[in-house]
């Protein structure tokens, strides 16, 4: 059988459900991509390669390279540089690409967001008097909250931010998702939260907080997307459609039909 040859672009939980899916059908070979930006990444059922390509022309070189047939973009929504690369990269050397781009979250009755461009803007709407601020950005964006020490923060991710970007006085807390409501209730409570600040990732294993934002009646001053690099779709279920069309489109051209 003619099997589709898949990089996939990785660090997130779609990824992982499509590595998933991947190395149990036989249709598939894949490779997974990963930063190598989180200490302890979870363990996948595909071979996995670590590191940047070099850019734009270095992944391209790299499809070229491993005769890649398609490629998946399951990188974060705010992953921009590597979804516009991949997007270059699979046009140059004509390979297919479809990036997973789950739905931004969508305020509900009862919300109180304040939608911002982008994270100095998010460190400028806390305003000038002092807050206790729950930061869930992730920690390479800690800079802005740095130059705005009159608020006392607690940082949430997955590892510890690199020595000397924690906010000084900080409370850091690692943790990895899915958060249970009652736990992100419990944290707001514990630390007397008064703002949330965090990026519009979407998906289901991070929203409590806004459910409990929600619920005790705070802000949350929410940082809007980059814009999408290429095709995008929004569910593991319609990239894996995708995958499976190509590998009939493959196999038919291959055969010569
Ligand atoms: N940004 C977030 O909020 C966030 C949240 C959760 C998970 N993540 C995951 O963490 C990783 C890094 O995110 P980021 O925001 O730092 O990305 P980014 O700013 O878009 O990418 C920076 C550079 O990191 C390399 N890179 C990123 N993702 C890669 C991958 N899957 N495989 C190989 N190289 C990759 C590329 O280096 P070269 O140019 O050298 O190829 C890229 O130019 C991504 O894989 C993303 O899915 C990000």
């Amino acid at each position: 059988m003619s099997r589709l040859k898949v990089l996939l672009l990785g660090g997130t939980t779609e990824a992982s459900a499509l590595a998933e899916r991947i190395a149990e059908d036989e249709r598939f070979e894949g490779t997974l991509s990963l930063a190598g930006v989180t200490l302890s990444p979870k363990v996948s059922p595909l071979e996995v390669r670590t590191g940047g390509f070099g850019g734009a022309e270095g992944l391209a070189a790299d499809l070229q390279q491993h005769e890649i047939d398609a490629l998946v973009d399951a990188t974060h929504p705010f992953a921009a540089v590597i979804s516009a690369n991949a997007a270059t990269a699979a046009a140059t050397v004509s390979v297919p690409c479809i990036a997973v781009c789950r739905p931004p979250w969508e305020e509900a009755p009862g919300d109180c967001w304040i939608r911002v461009p982008d994270m100095p803007s998010a460190a400028a709407a806390l305003g000038p008097a002092p807050r206790t601020v729950f930061l869930t950005i992730g920690r390479k964006d800690l800079a802005p909250f740095r130059a705005a020490p009159q608020h006392r923060y607690v940082v949430r991710s997955v590892d510890p931010p690199p020595q000397g970007l924690l906010p000084d006085g900080a409370v850091f807390i690692a943790a990895r998702g899915p958060f249970a409501l009652e736990d992100e209730e419990r944290l707001l409570r514990d630390h007397g939260i008064e703002t949330i600040v965090t990026k519009n990732s979407g998906g289901e294993a991070t929203v409590a907080k806004l459910t409990a934002a929600r619920r005790r009646g705070l802000p949350v001053v929410m940082v809007n997307r980059p814009p999408a690099a290429g095709p995008a779709v929004p569910t593991v279920d319609d990239a894996w459609d995708w995958l499976v069309a190509r590998h009939e489109e493959t196999a038919s051209a291959r055969r010569g039909v």
